[in-house]
């Protein structure tokens, strides 16, 4: 059973400089709702509710969002407005948040490592925040119930343009199990189109287990040696591939890689045109434009 996730925020979201300058690209709004808000309802919605979230000293405005404010519920009370102060406690009981400090090496396997210490010795689920899903059932779930059938690492892939291979980490297929799910032999991060071993990309949607943090605990031991590395979640899934199942899944939705401009541009235009009060209007007003 998966009950915990883990979702490192401490990038410093230069590809969407400046506006990230001071907003934490987690906080971007899409809809009326900042990009980490959605990956923390999609993760409640999946039936996980104690998450890490990985951070630093400069992503502060995402613990504030979380945090309680009962000045704030009890100034919105006192002044009748039940239902936004509704909306303001609501946020601060939606999960049980816990929040780290980044600390180590460079690279995504880090933030990934310092929460698996606190979690310890089961599998928990990663999603990186800028990965957000529009899905009937949510991507968390369905990468919940691939591990359930599995009892292996999992990864959340989505069909990809060859040309796009060298942004992502391209899973080496093994065996196509029918349902969207793979057995995968191994993983290449950021290949060159023409050495791209697949058409799947993965997409920041993780079931990582005890085996794969082994993983990444040995490739810090390397870095001591040699710090010039950078160790990475991908590279530790790749070695516990080598002698261990570990499985993708096609996930089933609309993915929006919010962590660069122009897709994060889109995410917010379907947001705001599907948004169930103002969507009516607001499409008639792009229509027009
Ligand atoms: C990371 C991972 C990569 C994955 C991608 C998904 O890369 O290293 O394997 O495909 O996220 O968004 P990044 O986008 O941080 O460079």
């Amino acid at each position: 059973m998966i009950r915990k996730a883990v979702i490192p925020v401490a990038g410093l979201g230069t590809r969407l400089l400046p506006l990230t300058k001071a907003l934490p690209k987690e906080m971007l709004p899409i809809g009326d709702k900042p990009v980490i808000e959605h990956t923390i309802r999609e993760l409640v919605d999946s039936g996980i509710d104690e998450i890490t979230i990985v951070t630093s000293a400069r992503k502060d405005l995402v613990q504030r969002h979380f945090a309680p404010d009962g000045d704030l519920e009890r100034e919105l009370r006192a002044t009748g407005k039940d239902g936004l102060a509704d909306a303001v406690a609501e946020l601060s009981s939606l999960a049980h948040i816990t929040y780290l400090y980044q600390n180590g090496p460079y690279g995504n396997g880090t933030p990934v490592l310092n929460a698996a210490r606190v979690i310890g010795d089961e599998p928990f689920m990663v999603l990186w925040a800028d990965d957000v899903f529009v899905a009937e059932v949510p991507r968390a779930q369905q990468l919940k119930s691939a591990y359930e059938a599995t009892r292996a690492p999992v990864l959340a892939l989505m069909p990809m343009e060859v040309e796009d291979a060298a942004r992502y980490g391209v899973p080496i297929v093994e065996e196509d199990l029918g349902g969207g799910r793979l057995r995968i032999s191994g993983l290449v991060e950021k290949p060159r189109p023409e050495e791209a071993p697949s058409r799947y990309a993965a997409i920041g949607g993780y079931v990582v287990t005890p085996g794969v943090v082994t993983e990444l605990e040995a490739a810090t031991r390397r870095w001591h040696d040699d710090p010039a590395g950078e160790i990475y979640l991908t590279d530790a899934l790749h070695r516990h591939a080598t002698g261990n199942p570990v499985y993708g899944q096609v996930i089933d939705g609309t993915w929006y890689d919010t962590g660069s401009p122009l897709n994060y541009l889109k995410a917010q235009f379907a947001a705001v045109l599907a948004h169930p009060a103002y969507g009516p209007e607001l499409r008639k007003l792009a229509l027009e434009g």
